[in-house]
C-alpha cells in the first residue's frame, strides 16, 4: 500500500491531498480572497497567506482521509513553475515533513500535474493523447506519450488564455479572477454580437495580446457613443470574447490532431472549467470522432489531488529527490 501526501502552493491556492494506492481520499483547497481587490495575484501577499494556510490545510487533508501522519509513505510537492515565494512555502514544508518522518520526497511539475489530473478518475485517456493545457499562466498543446514523457508542440507567444479572460474582466471592471464571471455572463449574451479578430500565428502557437487590445478599443469606441455601454452590453461582450478565445484554442487543437493523427484529446488547467470550451470541444469531438477527456471541475483549477496522483506514479517508479532540491519559477514540461 502507498499513501502519498500531495502539496500545491504555486500560485494563490494552498492545497493538500491524500492519495491511497492511486485513489484520492481528500483534496483540501484554501483559496486566497485577498487578491480580488488588486485585480490580480500579489506575490508577496500570496506567500504570506500560504504560510498561514499550509499547516491547517494539511491537517484537514489528513483528517478527511482518515489516516494519521505516521501512515504517510511519501510527500509530493509542486517544484514549479509558479511564483517563487509561493513555491518556497510548499517546498520547505514538504522537505521538513519528509525529513522529520524519514520518508521519500517527490518533486512534481505543476503543468504535468494538470495533465495527470486525468488519471484521478475514469475514464482515463490512453497514451498517446493530446492535451490542451490552459491556465492563468500557460497555454500549451502537449503530446503526452507516457506519464512523464511529454512533448510541448504548441504554446502562447505572449499572454495565456486565462490572462485573456482575466484582462478582459479587468477592462469590464469585474474582480479577479475574471474567467469564471465572464463564463457566467457569456451564457446570457450573444456570442456573435461583436466581431473580434482571430490572430494569424503560424504552426501550433497562440497569441492573445492582440485580442486584449481589440477588446480595449472596442469598449473605448462604444463608450464614446454610449456611456452606459458596459451596463447594457456586458453579457454580449463576455459572450463574444469567450466565443473568440474558445475558437482560437480549438482551431489550434484541431490542427494539432490533424498533424499528429492522435484522436485522444484532453483539456486541463483552470480555463478547462469554461463551459463554452467544454461544450464546443464535445461538439468538435463528435464531428472528428475524437475520444474527448474533460476533467471534473474540482480538478481543473489548482489543486493538490493532481500533485498527489502525479506523486503516486513517481512513487511507483521510485523517482525521489534529495533534501538539496529547490523550487523553480520556470520549469519546462
Ligand atoms: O490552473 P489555474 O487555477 O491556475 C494557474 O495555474 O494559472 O488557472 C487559473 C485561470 C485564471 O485565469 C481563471 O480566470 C481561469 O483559470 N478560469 C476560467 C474559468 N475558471 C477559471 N476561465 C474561463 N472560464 C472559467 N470558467
Ligand atoms: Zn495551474
Amino acid at each position: 500500500m502507498a499513501i502519498i501526501l500531495g502539496i500545491e502552493s504555486s500560485c494563490d491556492e494552498t492545497s493538500a491531498s491524500v492519495c491511497i494506492d492511486g485513489e484520492i481520499k481528500s483534496n483540501i483547497i484554501a483559496s486566497q480572497a485577498i487578491h480580488a481587490k488588486y485585480g490580480g495575484v500579489v506575490p508577496e501577499l500570496a506567500s504570506r497567506a500560504h504560510q498561514q494556510n499550509i499547516i491547517p490545510t494539511v491537517d484537514q487533508a489528513i483528517v478527511q482521509a482518515q489516516i494519521t501522519k505516521k501512515d504517510i509513505d511519501a510527500v509530493a510537492f509542486t517544484r514549479g513553475p509558479g511564483l517563487l515565494g509561493s513555491l518556497l512555502v510548499g517546498t520547505s514544508f514538504a522537505k521538513s515533513f519528509a525529513l522529520a518522518r524519514q520518508i521519500p520526497l517527490i518533486e512534481v511539475n505543476h503543468m504535468q500535474a494538470h495533465i495527470l489530473a486525468h488519471f484521478i478518475e475514469d475514464p482515463k485517456p490512453s497514451f498517446p493523447f493530446l492535451c490542451l493545457t490552459v491556465s492563468g499562466g500557460h497555454t500549451q498543446i502537449v503530446l503526452v506519450k507516457d506519464y512523464f514523457e511529454m512533448e510541448l508542440i504548441g504554446q502562447t507567444l505572449d499572454d495565456a488564455a486565462g490572462e485573456a479572460f482575466d484582462k478582459t474582466a479587468k477592462i469590464l471592471n469585474l474582480p479577479y479572477p475574471g474567467g469564471p464571471l465572464i463564463d457566467k455572463y457569456a451564457q446570457l449574451g450573444d456570442p456573435k454580437a461583436f466581431s473580434l479578430p482571430e490572430p494569424q500565428i503560424p504552426g501550433l502557437n497562440f497569441s492573445f495580446s492582440g485580442l486584449k487590445t481589440a477588446i480595449l478599443y472596442l469598449i473605448q469606441g462604444q463608450l464614446k457613443e454610449n456611456p452606459a455601454f458596459l451596463e447594457e452590453k456586458r453579457d454580449d461582450v463576455c459572450a463574444s470574447v469567450q466565443d473568440r478565445i474558445v475558437s482560437i484554442l480549438l482551431n489550434k487543437l484541431k490542427k494539432a490532431a490533424k498533424q499528429t493523427g492522435v484522436k485522444n484529446i484532453a483539456i486541463a488547467g483552470g480555463v478547462s472549467a469554461n463551459s463554452g470550451l467544454r461544450t464546443e470541444l464535445l461538439a468538435m469531438g463528435e464531428r472528428y470522432k475524437w475520444n474527448v477527456f474533460i476533467p471534473k471541475f474540482e480538478y481543473c483549477t489548482d489543486n493538490a489531488a493532481m500533485i498527489a496522483i502525479a506523486g503516486y506514479h513517481k512513487y511507483l517508479n521510485k523517482d525521489f529527490v534529495g533534501q538539496d532540491i529547490a523550487p523553480l519559477a520556470r520549469m519546462p514540461i
